[in-house]
């Protein structure tokens, strides 16, 4: 099929003359970032004024991110990673705060118009499907509303399954590469025996919340990879998430994980990324149990409630006694974005035996600091709401704030904090009256 578009296959550095001055470049994300391109884009930096680069999480360099590239490339981040947060907090670089289930509909609204979408798909099959192979995410929903759309083809993208291709036609010009993906295992490899143990109790916890039958979503973050080797003894469990990692293969391989019970798309691993190694690349390659959508349909919340006993598993930096959630920021620096955590949390929330799950180790930093607080430190975001909150765990058990009072909340929470910080967090809501 590629015979047929033969004159649109050009250099990276020829593919990326599309851009101009003033333009929004969009990228693919995770380990489906176009590096070819991206390279030759930054090249012509000293040719270009005022390009825009948007995208959620990537793990590479981000070039067009560096202080040298200043009046030339600008980066918006749709997630703050690790790569760009150094920009977006030096004042170099721009954040949208978004929910995952909201962005592609801003792109359809033309709230968020793109004039370049660069990706990095499989070749195409014989009727010209290329694939958005390991992430499908928002970038289907970019290309599909952007003026010009450039792709790297790649015979190394795992052709993944679901609504998760384009056609070859659409693609004004082809660059093909043969480079291995990005491997970015999720395990936290530098986790002490501590933090090991710690993450193991958090999990156990978890795994005591969730029911034969169930459908999960596991968030980002080191506790959602270490709740799955719990799960080892779950009958019937389903998978509606907007991404997953190397961590279910094991359970789908023990036929834990097989969907059955699934009261919206049965028998379907739903999910529109994935986040880890090689394993997982080939692993979701023509696999049928895979079906990769947009963000757009996986997050919505009316879809992830049409799953019976849906539960949300995510984490979060910091919750107040009233149960306000703050997961993207430390005060005003940004750390990461809302991602799916509220999409999720609303959706479990209506799901018909549903719960929603937020997780995290009573202290970081040696202890030094408790995540439960009296008030969120100023400048932090709410990603969940009081309104919207369910169920806290830590290390030292399990708060249900469904339906409690603020006095009832703040007892519950102040028992799950770490005990040094237990009289500490007494007194100041005391003083707020909300123990007395
Ligand atoms: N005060 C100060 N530092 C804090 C902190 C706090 N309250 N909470 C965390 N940190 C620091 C940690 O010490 C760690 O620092 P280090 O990298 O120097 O060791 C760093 O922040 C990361 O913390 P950690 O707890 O390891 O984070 P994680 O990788 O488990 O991710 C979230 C947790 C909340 C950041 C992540 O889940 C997230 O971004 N969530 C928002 C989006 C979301 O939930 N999406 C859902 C599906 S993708």
């Amino acid at each position: 099929m590629l015979e047929k578009f033969k004159s649109r296959i050009v250099s990276a550095e020829e593919a990326v003359k599309v851009i101009k001055s003033n333009d929004t470049v969009y990228l693919h994300a995770n380990s489906a970032y176009p590096t070819a391109l991206v390279n030759a884009m930054c090249a012509r930096y000293k040719e270009l004024e005022n390009v825009k680069v948007t995208h959620l999480t990537t793990f590479h360099k981000a070039p067009y991110a560096v202080p040298e590239m200043a009046g030339h490339f600008t980066h918006v981040a749709l997630f703050c990673a690790g790569n760009v947060r150094k920009a977006v907090n030096e004042g170099r670089a721009d954040v949208y705060n978004v929910f995952l289930s909201e962005i592609g509909w801003l792109m359809e609204l033309g709230r968020m118009p793109i004039d370049v979408c660069m990706l990095h798909l499989s070749p195409p099959d014989e009727h010209g499907y290329c694939s958005y192979g390991v992430s499908n995410e928002v970038s289907k929903t970019a290309a599909e509303n952007a003026k010009i759309v450039i792709a790297q083809i790649n015979p190394k993208m795992p052709r993944v399954l679901g609504d998760n291709f384009i056609h070859v036609s659409k693609l004004k010009y082809i660059v093909e590469v043969d480079e291995e993906l990005l491997e970015v295992p999720m395990v936290d490899a530098n986790a002490s025996e501590e933090e090991k143990k710690i993450y193991q109790k958090i999990a156990e916890y978890i795994s005591s919340l969730i029911c034969d039958g169930a459908t999960l979503q596991m968030g980002i973050g080191a506790i959602p990879d270490a709740v799955l080797p719990f799960l080892k003894e779950k009958k019937d469990l389903g998978i509606h998430t907007e991404m997953f990692s190397d961590g279910l293969i094991e359970l789908i391989d023990l036929g834990v994980v097989n969907g059955e019970k699934k009261t919206f798309l049965p028998n379907k691993v739903v999910s529109s990324f994935v986040i880890g190694t090689k394993t997982v690349h080939d692993y979701i390659d023509n696999n049928p149990i895979i079906e990769f959508r947009s963000s757009k349909f996986v997050n919505d919340p009316v879809n992830i409630a049409r799953n019976d006993n849906m539960i949300s598993i995510n984490s979060a930096i910091q919750v107040d006694l009233s149960g306000q959630v703050c997961s993207d920021s430390m005060g005003t620096r940004i750390f990461s974005g809302f991602g799916g955590q509220l999409d999720f949390v609303r959706g479990a929330m209506r799901s018909k035996g549903g719960r929603s799950i937020l997780a995290f180790p009573a202290t970081t930093k040696n202890d030094t600091i408790s995540k439960i607080v009296p008030m969120l430190t100023p400048g932090s975001g709410v990603v969940t709401t009081r309104g919207d909150v369910q169920t806290i765990i830590t290390e030292y058990g399990i708060a249900d704030l469904y339906g409690k009072t603020l006095r009832e909340r703040t007892k519950l929470l102040i028992n799950i904090a770490h005990p040094k910080f237990r009289e500490e967090l007494e007194a100041k809501a005391r003083e707020f009256k909300w123990l007395w």
